[in-house]
C-alpha cells in the first residue's frame, strides 16, 4: 500500500510518534511523510487563529492517508482542522486519524479532537477506518506508538 502520513507537531511529540509509525509501517508498505507548517510559525505561547498552512500535500495517489496532531484546548489543533477543511480529493479515500495529548484520559480532549477531524472528512465523503489517541501521562509514548503501528498494519492488510 501507498501510505501518506500528514501531521502537525508543535513540540515534537506527534513528530516522534510519526517517525515510529514510519519505521514500522515501512516494513510492509511504502510510507511518505508530510509535516504541516504554519505562517506565521506558532510558538508554544503564541498560537493565533489567523494563519495560513504553508503548502498542502496532494493525497490523490495514496491508498491510505494517516492524519494526526496534538490535542489543543479539548479539541483538534487548528492546523490539522485547516488542513482537513482545505484538502481536496477526499471522496472515497480511506483515512486513519490519531492525536497525541498530555492528559491521561481520552475524554480530556482526545475523543473530541478525533470526532472533530472525522466530521470534516465525513462531510467530504471520506472514509475513516480507525481513530487512535495517545495520552502521554503515565504511558510510554514509544511503546504506544509501536502498538498502534501493529494495529494499523493489521487494519490495512489486503
Ligand atoms: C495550546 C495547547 C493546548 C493544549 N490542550 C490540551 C488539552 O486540551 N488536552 C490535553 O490532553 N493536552 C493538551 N495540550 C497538550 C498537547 O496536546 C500534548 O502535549 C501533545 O502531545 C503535544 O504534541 P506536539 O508536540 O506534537 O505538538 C495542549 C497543548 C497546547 C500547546
Amino acid at each position: 500500500m501507498n501510505i501518506l502520513i500528514v501531521y502537525y507537531s508543535l513540540t515534537n511529540v506527534t513528530k516522534n510518534v510519526v517517525e515510529i509509525f514510519k519505521e514500522n509501517l515501512s516494513k510492509k508498505h511504502s510510507v511518505s511523510l508530510f509535516e504541516l507548517k504554519t505562517e506565521p510559525e506558532f510558538k508554544n505561547n503564541n498560537i493565533k487563529k489567523d494563519f495560513k498552512i504553508v503548502g498542502l500535500p496532494d493525497i490523490k495517489g495514496f491508498d491510505i492517508v494517516l492524519v494526526g496532531g496534538p490535542v489543543w484546548a479539548f479539541g483538534a489543533d487548528f492546523p490539522i482542522l485547516k488542513f482537513l477543511e482545505s484538502v481536496e480529493n477526499v471522496k472515497g479515500k480511506e483515512f486513519i486519524l490519531f492525536v497525541t495529548m498530555a492528559f491521561p484520559f481520552k475524554w480530556m480532549g482526545g475523543s473530541r479532537a478525533l470526532s472533530m477531524m472525522e466530521k470534516i472528512l465525513k462531510e467530504k465523503d471520506g472514509k475513516v477506518l480507525q481513530k487512535f489517541c495517545i495520552n502521554r501521562m503515565f504511558k510510554n509514548v514509544e511503546k504506544e506508538a509501536k502498538k498502534i503501528s501493529e494495529n494499523i498494519i493489521s487494519l490495512i492488510k489486503t
